[in-house]
Order: C-alpha cells, then structure tokens, then sequence
C-alpha cells in the first residue's frame, strides 16, 4: 500500500499489555477477532490478553489457543497472560512452567478477576518464573478491605452513601509486592495503579532498584470519582475512578517514567452486564479505541504533547516490559514494520455505535477527543487505512 502520511506522526505500534478479549467463554461481549479489530483501529499491533477467561488461561492448552485464535484473525498479535493460580483462585499454583514452554511463550502470568493475594502464593510464583526470566504482573488490592466495596472510598462515597473502596488496599498490596520483589529478585509488572501514595511507593522502590515496573489506565488518567453521582454503571471499574488529586500525580507519574507504560484494561461487557443497578453491574470500561487520544490528552493535548514519550510509554516500554521483540520499534527500510499513523491534528466524536468493539461500555461517548488513528500496520500489512480497518476499505 502506499499511505500519504504527510503531516501524520509514524509511532511503532501500539502494545497494550492489559486487554480482556473475553474469549474462551464470552464471545457475545468480545471475541478475539472482534477485540483485536478494536486494538487494530486504537493503533494496537499487540496485545497482552488478561486470564480471566472462561476456561481460565491456566494450561498450556488455553494459552495455546488464545494465541491461534489471534493469529487466525490477523489484526494484531495476541500474546496470552497466564494465570498464575488454577481457576484463579489462589490457593494452587497453575502450570507456569507448561504455560511458559507452549507454543504460546507466556512470559507474564497475572490472577485479573481475582488475586494472589496471599503472600506465600506471591512469593512462589515469583521463585518460579524468575528461573526463567518471566514476570508477575499484580493486579490485587487487598481483598479483606475491598469487601462490599462499591466506588472509591471518599468524600463522594459518604455523600453517595455508598461503601467505599480504599486506597489503601492497593496501596498495601504494591507495598507488600515490592517487598517480595526485592526479596525474591524477581520482576513484578504493577497493573492499573490508581492512587498517588501507589506512585509514591513505586518512586522509592526504583530509586532502590527494585525490579518493578507500572502500568496506568487511560481512564484514570482522565475521570474521578464524581462520574459516580450519576449511578451510571459505565463508569463502575476495578479499581475505582479516583480523586482529581489522583489524576494530576499519575498524569505527572506517567509523563516522568515513575509510571512506565498506559496499558487499558479494556475490559468489554454484554448489556446485561451494564445495564442493571450500579450494584449489580460488572466493572470495567472498553479502552483499545480511545487509548491513544486519553493519553494525548494526559500528556499535554495535541499541542503540548512530546510524541517521543508518547511512543516511549504506548509501545516501546511496554513491547520491552512484555518481551515483544518485533514490537515497540520504530520502523526500518526493508523490514516488515509494525507502525501507526496518526494525525495530530484531527480530532473525532465518539459514537458507541462505531467501535469494532461488541461491547458499547465506553464513559466516552459523545466525547469530541484529540487525534486519530489514520493506518495501522502489522508486519508491513495494513489493518487500518483512512481509520478503518483495512479489508472494509479495500473491498
Ligand atoms: C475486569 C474484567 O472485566 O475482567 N474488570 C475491571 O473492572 N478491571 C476484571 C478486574 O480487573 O477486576
Ligand atoms: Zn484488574
Ligand atoms: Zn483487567
């Protein structure tokens, strides 16, 4: 193909190290072809897919079959998490070792949905994936002061009269993680950090050369804890929308490199999911579509914006925290590149309606954001041209 790219902004391709693809078990909210369009669109070429799928992502078998199904689609590629307990559960260790030896080369094993909480389990599967150069990525908050939890934990929470859910239970995982990281020499991946103590506690770990890296959210980079007034459970998320407070430290974090990469979380939903009473609705946001304009807006808008630590922190950090090779650099002659186009000028509505998503649970519809994804290429292949995906355009 030939693209006219002047007065686009050429990224290697996006690596998203936290994407729920739904698949095995829920396909009616997300299948891997359906998520990666979505990644594809976003200016994704790879993804990190959660384990929390039904079957979970606890044998070689699984992980095995998320990664074929990622190839089979073709629109980024699919790099399967492994659970790092059996039906992430957290009482038995899962086959890390099968799971890193498969066909699908797991690298990094996480328990999203629910926890490894418990220290001795943390402290194993840190033992064990270090023997061969894997990480933990920790997505835990302490689970006995996250009980009955339904919003962050504030003065929105009293007013609401809703329980509240406290800093202080992510913060004491990182803290406890980060000991044990220390201690056991291995590396640990922090997920969605949420709160400014969390960053505090990530800031002093590296400066003593910890082998700890983080991760943020595009919708913690932009929205609070307010959104939670309107009862609209679109904007229920594990962990909470924090406070303002919270926005301006990882915004800050995330421009410095405390905060080393935006990953999305995107975590896509069924209807009848979401729309129910805040209470009983599942958390989680779609992320893939919108996560590159929330980032620009994060780090400056699309006047102010350093393209470098936007690339820095959507592609490259992430490609090297996840052990993508072909991933996270920038573009060669004669090399089948993986590179998006974006256009810094344009700016997009967004209508649920439009995304390669099945799910419609965006909190940024009707928004007007910065930037677009112009073309997407995966191996020297297009998957997006003229922001939409390639084969549409092309028929
Ligand atoms: C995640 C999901 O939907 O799988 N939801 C979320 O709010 N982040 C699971 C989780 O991380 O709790
Ligand atoms: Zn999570
Ligand atoms: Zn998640």
């Amino acid at each position: 193909e030939v693209v006219d790219a002047d007065g686009l902004i050429l990224l290697p391709g996006l690596v998203d190290l936290h994407t729920h693809l739904r698949e095995p078990g829920r396909e009616d909210a997300e299948t891997v072809r359906s998520g990666t369009r979505a990644a594809a669109k976003g200016g994704y070429t790879a993804v990190c897919a959660m384990a929390n799928s039904y079957p979970v992502a606890d044998t070689a078998g699984v992980v095995e079959q998320v990664a074929a199904l990622g190839k089979a689609a073709g629109y980024a590629d699919v790099q399967p998490i492994g659970a790092v307990s059996v039906g992430l559960e957290g009482k038995q260790l899962a086959e890390i070792g099968a799971m890193a030896h498969s066909a699908a080369k797991v690298r990094m094993f996480s328990d999203d949905g629910h926890c490894v909480a418990d220290p001795i389990m943390m402290r194993r599967a840190l033992e064990y994936v270090k023997t061969f150069g894997g990480l933990i990525a920790q997505h835990a908050e302490e689970p006995r002061l996250t009980e009955g939890a339904q919003m962050n934990e504030g003065a929105v929470s009293a007013e609401l009269g809703l329980p509240g859910w406290p800093a202080v239970a992510e913060e004491a995982i990182i803290a406890r993680d980060v000991l044990l990281a220390e201690y056991t020499g291995a590396r640990v991946h922090f997920c969605h950090v949420s709160t400014a103590r969390s960053v505090d506690i990530i800031r002093e770990a590296k400066a003593r050369g910890a082998k700890v890296t983080a991760e943020v959210c595009p919708h913690h980079l932009l929205l609070t804890d307010e959104a939670a007034r309107t009862y609209d459970p679109v904007y229920k998320v594990n962990p909470p929308l924090r406070r303002e407070s919270d926005v301006a430290v990882l915004r800050g974090a995330l421009a410095e490199g405390v905060i080393d990469a935006v990953a999305t979380d995107h975590a896509p939903h069924a209807p009848q999911d979401k729309d129910c009473e805040w209470a009983a609705a599942r958390p989680g946001m779609l992320g893939l579509e919108t996560a590159l304009s929330i980032t620009v807006l994060a780090l400056g808008g699309p006047e102010g914006v350093d393209w470098d630590t936007v690339a820095e922190r959507t592609s490259r950090t992430p490609a090297r925290i996840a052990g993508l090779e072909a991933h996270g650099r920038d573009p060669q002659p004669g090399t089948e590149a993986n590179f998006t186009l974006v256009d810094p000028t344009a700016t997009w509505t967004v209508v649920p309606a439009d995304l390669a998503s099945l799910s419609r649970n965006t909190p940024y519809a009707g928004m007007v954001l910065p930037v677009t994804v112009q073309a997407t290429f995966l191996r020297g292949r297009a998957t997006v041209l003229n922001g939409k995906i390639a084969e549409e355009t092309t028929e």
